[in-house]
């Protein structure tokens, strides 16, 4: 062959080399988006318009205060007061269930499970939804999942063959039925949707004390759950052709209208630049858990037990990422270390904290009259890692609500946990979680919409 070079060879092996080039390129196809969705902006009844930003953060605190203490391992003494909520999430996911009809529902976003379920037509018993259950005898891609199926964890068969589930969740509540597979949508814009083909999900026949966080009755819109965990049930592995087992996401500034973000799978999931990683802590549960080492406030480094922080061998404490929260949530003894230390430095200024209204934040102060000095102290999580420190600017650690702010951390009843840093914390950073490299990376970035 070398013998017979020509200036014609030698472009073709230059075409040649380009082909192959492009060819392997990433396939641009191998990844996608979901649209998140938050709450806020859609579920009317529990958020009408005319709410002004003082009760929607209440009912925001609400929310993600019932999430974190769904992630309590549940003994007698918890379930006082009985309420009967069950996981929630600031978010939601817009899908498309089964074709020819499909079915158009939202299911809460929870990156903090494995487990996928929608409530399904013919249930026994059924939480109010608006739009009705999933018609799965009409659509022509429905499936129920064989009891061998290799999703069919744990092996629950029904006398039939048919592989069942049954979750419950804090609260008395409970999800059962029929573990099947079906056509999932995702729609973003009109023309923009991509969908996948016999994922395996709950089809919930038997739904008891199940709430999405408030009582909405016939106003829920919310069809069900679907889990983003790590685990091999989850939607991350189930998709692992497209996911690559890795996600990214990047939060904007809080603004009225809540703006749209994404989580970006698989090759659209992309960090850049001086970014820093610390490890993923795995013990079998599907949360986002890291080692927190400690947190400071401004340069000054806060006294709080790096233990407080620890997942322990009862797989009680621990401190996860979880984009389903809203505020971030600590434990109480790791909180009052901060509120002492937020306190005094605002004292420094001569201010004192608000006592004399109910107000959703269990610190508040007025916003200081146009021209006298005082600032907001930034947070920085240290995490375990060369240089992972998390600097929290203070205008996501305070919110403002017109003539006072507060500090929009949340404080646990008691140091159970787990701690959880939430998406209002996130802000200003992209993230990008890689669960085959066992790792979360971050670099700030100022996001629009992406
Ligand atoms: C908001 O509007 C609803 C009717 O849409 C009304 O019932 C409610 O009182 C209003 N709330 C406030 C705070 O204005
Ligand atoms: C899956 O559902 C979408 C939306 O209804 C539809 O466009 C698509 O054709 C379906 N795919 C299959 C293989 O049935």
């Amino acid at each position: 062959m070398a013998s017979r070079i020509s200036s014609c060879d030698v472009s073709s092996l230059v075409y040649t080399l380009l082909l192959l080039f492009l060819l392997t390129i990433p396939n641009a196809t191998n990844g996608f988006k979901l649209k998140l969705i938050p709450r806020t902006e859609i579920d009317s009844f529990l958020f009408p318009k005319n709410l002004s930003l003082l009760e929607t953060h209440k009912r925001l605190v609400q929310l993600t205060r019932t999430r974190s203490l769904s992630f309590n391992q549940i003994t007698p003494e918890n379930l006082k007061p009985r309420v009967t909520n069950v996981l929630t999430s600031v978010y939601v996911v817009q899908m498309l269930i089964g074709t020819d009809p499909s079915f158009s529902t939202f299911l809460l976003m929870d990156s903090g499970s494995d487990d996928t379920w929608i409530q399904c037509d013919g249930c026994v018993n059924c939480f109010p939804l608006g739009g009705g259950s999933f018609k799965y005898r009409a659509s022509k891609t429905y499936k129920a999942v064989s009891c061998n199926h290799p999703l069919c964890i744990p092996k629950l068969c029904s006398p039939q063959g048919l592989c069942l589930y049954s979750i419950r969740y804090g609260y008395n509540a409970f999800s059962g039925g029929i573990v099947s597979a079906e056509n999932f949508t995702f729609p973003d814009t009109v023309e923009d949707s991509i969908s996948f083909q016999n994922v395996v999900f709950g089809c919930g026949f038997d739904n008891q004390n199940i709430q999405f966080g408030a009582p909405l009755g016939e106003h829920n819109f919310i069809a069900g759950i679907i889990g983003l965990g790590a685990g091999s049930r989850s939607i991350l592995s189930q998709l692992s052709a497209s996911t690559n087992l890795r996600f990214s996401y990047c939060f904007t500034p809080y603004s009225s209208p809540a703006p749209y973000s994404y989580l970006w799978f698989g090759e659209d999931a992309r960090i850049n630049g001086d970014f820093k990683t610390t490890p993923l802590v795995e013990r079998g549960i599907p949360r986002y858990y890291v080692n927190l080492k400690k947190i400071s406030l401004n340069d000054i480094e806060l006294p709080i037990d790096p233990l407080l922080f620890a997942l322990r061998d009862d797989l009680s404490g621990g401190f996860a990422f979880d984009t389903g929260s809203g505020q971030t949530t600590l434990v109480n003894s790791a909180y009052q270390v901060l509120k002492l230390f937020v306190d005094s430095h605002f004292s420094e200024f001569g201010m004192d904290p608000i006592t004399d209204r109910e107000l959703p934040y269990d610190l508040c102060y007025h916003v200081p009259s146009a021209g006298k000095e005082y600032s907001r102290p930034s947070m920085t999580y240290h995490f375990d890692g060369d240089g992972a420190d998390l600097v929290v600017d203070g205008s996501q650690v305070f919110q403002d609500f017109d003539d006072i702010f507060c500090l929009i951390v949340l404080p646990r009843s008691n140091d159970e946990g787990p701690s959880l840093l939430g998406s209002y914390q996130m802000v200003g950073y992209r993230f990008l979680t890689d669960v085959r490299q066992k790792t979360i990376s971050f670099v700030p970035e100022m996001c629009s919409n992406a």
